[in-house]
């Protein structure tokens, strides 16, 4: 099983869209088994697949309650099935900021690493871990960090772009310690054909040196209309651009990872 995480410390940035269309192309598209894991309190990836419960069990009973940490859950129990055959999913839900402290006030040695000695029971069952990330570096997203190969960074013209992935940078380095062969791979999304937003992109590529996917991520209505749908988006928009725009990107990672 490959992990990925989709994280940026930027809010409102594509992160949920991009993490539940690579999602739904892998494992709807092309067939692959794809456990997605919805690693922000707001819940809106478990929206999007239909498993968001306010009061619901997932990823929070994994870090807080699993039986390898005393608890009384094993990681399929929390593994839910969802409308589409080939993706499961563990939620998400409020509950999550509270893990976070709990995790914080712990200072037990296994407290980083949970969701990966966690996720070794299912790791025969999938091919691909999606975990969608909340804006913090909060310990629920260290957790998700420590169990992935690569962190899917989306990156938009118009703010502190380069900031925001240096920051980024500076603590999977830090990370790196533990898991050593974490990658970050910017893509951008919200792109406009206009000069700013392509020279932005170069910017980002041959002046600061990030590994960026090839494939940019345009800019369509249709993508907010498939947020307010709660349906991943090339569920909602089969032929839309968006949904062209992360094919491509999909095709890229799978060649990559
Ligand atoms: N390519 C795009 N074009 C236009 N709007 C987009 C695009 N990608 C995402 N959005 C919209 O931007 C908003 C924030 O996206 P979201 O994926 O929720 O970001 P994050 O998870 O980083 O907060 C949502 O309303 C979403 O529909
Ligand atoms: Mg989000």
């Amino acid at each position: 099983m490959k992990t990925i995480a989709v994280m940026s410390p930027k809010g409102g940035i594509g992160k949920t869209t991009t993490a539940d269309s690579i999602a739904y192309i892998l494992g709807e598209e092309h067939g692959k088994r794809v456990l997605v894991i919805d690693g922000d309190p707001q819940g809106d990836t478990s929206k999007t697949f239909g498993a968001y419960e306010p009061e619901g069990i997932g990823l929070s009973e994994l870090l807080e309650r699993h039986v390898n940490v005393g608890g009384d859950y094993r990681t399929s129990e929390l593994i839910q099935t969802t409308q589409y055959e080939h993706i499961d999913i563990i939620p998400a839900n409020g509950y999550l900021m509270r893990t976070d402290m709990n995790l914080l006030l712990k200072q037990e040695e296994n407290q980083v690493t949970r969701l990966r000695d966690a996720l070794t029971e299912v790791s025969g069952a999938y091919d691909y871990c999606i975990c969608d990330c909340g804006r913090l570096l909060d310990m629920v997203v260290i957790n998700i960090l420590l169990s992935a190969s690569l962190v899917i960074a989306p990156a938009k013209v118009g703010g502190f772009e380069n900031e925001a992935l240096r920051n980024l940078e500076e603590q999977v380095e830090d990370l790196k310690e533990v898991n050593p062969d974490l990658k970050i791979k910017v893509v951008m999304t919200m792109r406009q054909k206009n000069k700013t937003s392509l020279d932005m992109e170069l910017w980002l590529h041959e002046e600061y040196g990030w590994k960026m996917f090839t494939t940019p991520i345009r800019r369509s209505i249709i993508a907010e209309k498939a947020t307010m749908s709660m349906k991943p988006l090339p569920e909602f928009s089969k032929r839309g651009i968006v949904t062209q725009d992360y094919r491509n990107m999909v095709e890229e990672l799978m060649r990559e990872v």
